[in-house]
């Protein structure tokens, strides 16, 4: 165990709350929570937080088309990640959102002093503006011809059919991404952080061991070059906070983005009544780490320590980048199946196969990291099952029948034992400098050494010699003391099968336990600790993710049954839940601002519910009032930009104005219930 004890702060990037999890951000969060987990054993303060980043125009726009508000699009969100994170077993000590009165608060006060300082500026600029959406378009959201390959439907900052780069300007044809509008130029005052103020502290800062050799030299190239002034707001309409004392300004999402770090460990803090300003005061003697992707370095190494050292808070320890994920060599793809949701994943496979396959591929490095998925079964099976499982299932049974789960008194094997035991620090230094999969290697060297000690003494051998059974016992004890050693290098990597074998070892494992051998104690009986990973469920998993791709991309109205995959089965007990009932339309109105929502108001006999449907394109309101339709009655209330939603009524047909509203028989009566 090392001499003192460590205060650590760990961050994951803040994933965007506008859609799923997949195997990308899963690499990110593993490598993290790997690192986390060892401290952890090592018997350190370590705590672990993360959090949705919940603002931006792309949110706003992704709720505005799903019907609901924001706030109601990151909640979903946030559950979604928050369950798939847990059954990858990443273990967040607090997982928050950016959309918090934390983050609100440190926002604000950071704001606060970067400008009491002097290192805010203001200016008018000229900007691409959507005359339709009466929005200002950053130039993803404006599309139009290439003007050197001229291609078409290319974005405003680059070609993907030539790999051009220009400005929203040079485009031919632009358009609006959103409303399809010709955008008109437009000024407006916007606020800056003056970056280039701090030139000689992140000189000194990027130098400082804080960043991967690779990483320094990059910024050193982008430090010499110069560094602009960072254009920290953004206009109304925005999601997001707004900046103190001005109108219609917001913070530009990847300002109060990196924030949201410190206002998620504000959250545990309350929790947990730990002491914010010992991990965030400039004299803070905690380290903090941030794990992130190599494209998010500059938010992290340059405007992320201005900010916290203009603002008199303490910088990160240390910036740990990462490579991208790609998969059987390739960027994940759709069209291919390789764009792998965390869930889709987890439908189909264990956790631990992919945390155990990244952790033997990760490098302290940036380099990518390939998901290679002939090689993931192989290595899977031959290491795992084929390796360290098999020395337990091999010395497990001879323990429980001859012996009655009873290990021997002395270890048979004292040399082997030492030179397992003499690698924990190696294997340490390993993990800490996040060279996973040096440490892998050097575990499975010794796991090959402790299959050879079991192949040459043989105790299946020996156990039908006469006379032979303390040997028996002798040589599986030590077998069963390797296996214990191996599961607690392993531990950070593997936390399941390290709790599984707990189970079976009767012990308690940190790191620490290296030092001990179990001997003269009982074991449970041995069950399977991990099973085979086989290929038909990985081809299930990419077919899967086909199978997304293609939903996700079909027309919002579904076209004929051969057309469209019928969806799961459901059971006769699921029908039952549905409540249909026969619904008045007392009133139908148009709702403001919404192209293809009406607001119905429904009679139940009695009861009134509030529901909005997409029936705009096929009927008018005034038509609609007095008719009997039928409603799914207990559908849960859902918010929306408008209002809430109190239920579904259930249409029919093709779509637009092609659109039937089920009508009851002619003797229905409001409430009455249909089935
Ligand atoms: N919201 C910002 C981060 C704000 S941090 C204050 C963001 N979000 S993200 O969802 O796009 O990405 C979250 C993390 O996942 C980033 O570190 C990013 O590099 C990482 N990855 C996203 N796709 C990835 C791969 N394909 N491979 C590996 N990591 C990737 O950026
Ligand atoms: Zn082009």
């Amino acid at each position: 165990m090392s001499d003192a004890t460590r205060k650590i702060l760990v961050t994951s990037a803040l994933p965007y709350a506008n859609g799923s999890l997949h195997l990308g951000h899963l690499l990110e969060q593993i490598q993290t929570d790997i690192w986390v987990r060892f401290q952890k054993l090592r018997g350190h303060n370590c705590t672990y937080v993360c959090a949705d980043d919940a603002h931006g125009t792309a949110i706003m726009l992704k709720a505005e088309q799903m019907g609901i508000t924001p706030e109601a699009l990151i909640d979903e969100v946030n559950a979604e990640h928050r369950q798939d994170t847990a059954d990858f077993l990443v273990r967040f000590d607090n997982y928050y959102s950016t959309h918090s009165p934390e983050n609100k608060h440190y926002s604000e006060l950071i704001y606060n002093r970067l400008k009491a300082k002097g290192h805010i500026a203001e200016r008018t600029i000229v900007q691409a503006y959507d005359p339709v959406k009466n929005l200002f378009l950053a130039d993803r959201f404006i599309k139009g011809t290439c003007p050197r390959c001229k291609a078409d439907d290319q974005y405003g900052d680059n070609c993907e059919a030539c790999g051009a780069t220009y400005t929203p300007a040079e485009l031919i044809n632009p358009r609006s991404a959103i409303s399809g509008a010709t955008p008109v130029n437009k000024e407006s005052t916007h606020f800056f952080f003056k970056l280039p103020e701090f030139d000689a502290f992140l000189k000194e800062w990027t130098r400082s061991g804080t960043l991967q050799n690779e990483v320094a030299n990059k910024l050193a190239e982008w430090l010499e070059s110069g560094l602009q002034e960072w254009d920290i707001s953004r206009d109304a309409p925005y999601f997001g906070f707004e900046i103190p004392g001005e109108k219609d300004k917001f913070f530009y999402v990847w300002l109060d983005a990196p924030i949201g770090y410190m206002a998620s460990f504000q959250d545990y803090c309350n929790r947990e009544g730990v002491d914010f300003d010992e991990f965030w005061n400039k004299d803070s003697n905690a380290e903090l780490y941030h794990f992130i992707g190599k494209d998010i370095i500059s938010f992290h190494s340059l405007f992320w320590p201005s900010m916290l050292h203009a603002a008199d808070f303490r910088t990160p320890t240390a910036v740990n980048a990462h490579g991208f994920l790609t998969v059987n060599g390739k960027k994940m793809s759709k069209s291919r199946g390789t764009f792998i949701k965390a869930r889709t994943y987890l439908d189909h496979l264990d956790p631990e196969y992919l945390r155990y396959y990244f952790a033997a591929k990760l490098t302290s490095s940036v380099d990518d990291l390939d998901l290679n998925l002939e090689d993931f079964v192989q290595r899977v099976n031959s290491d795992l099952v084929g390796k360290v499982v098999n020395i337990a299932s091999r010395c497990a049974g001879f323990i429980s029948k001859k012996f009655d789960g009873a290990l021997a008194d002395t270890d048979a094997a004292p040399e082997l034992t030492a030179e397992f035991q003499a690698a924990a620090e190696t294997i340490a230094q390993y993990y800490e400098k996040r060279e996973y999969g040096r440490a892998i290697r050097d575990i499975m060297a010794l796991a090959d050494k402790a299959n050879q000690y079991i192949a040459d003494k043989a105790p299946w051998v020996l156990a039908k010699q006469e006379g032979m059974e303390a040997e028996v016992q002798a040589v599986c004890t030590a077998g069963i003391n390797l296996f214990r050693l191996l599961i607690v290098y392993l531990k950070p990597v593997l936390p399941q099968l390290a709790e599984r074998s707990e189970a079976f070892l009767q012990d308690q494992l940190n790191w620490a336990s290296a030092e001990t051998l179990l001997l003269g104690s009982r074991i449970s009986t041995f069950t399977a600790l991990l099973t085979r990973v086989e290929m038909d469920k990985v081809n299930a998993m990419i077919d899967a993710s086909k199978e997304e791709q293609a939903a996700a991309t079909a027309p919002a109205v579904k076209g004929p049954l051969a057309d469209e995959p019928i969806a799961e089965t459901i059971d006769i007990a699921d029908f039952a839940k549905l409540d249909l009932r026969v619904a008045l339309i007392a009133k139908a109105e148009h709702v403001e601002g919404a192209e293809k929502l009406l607001r119905l108001t429904l009679d139940l006999g009695g009861e009134t519910r509030n529901v909005f449907s997409g029936i705009k394109s096929a009927y008018k309101p005034e038509d609609l009032e007095g008719k009997l339709t039928i409603m799914i009655a207990n559908l849960a209330p859902r918010k929306m930009k408008f209002g809430l939603s109190e239920g579904m009524v259930l249409a029919a047909g093709p779509g637009g104005k092609d659109l039937w509203l089920l009508e009851p028989h002619a003797g229905a009566q409001p409430g009455m219930r249909i089935k």
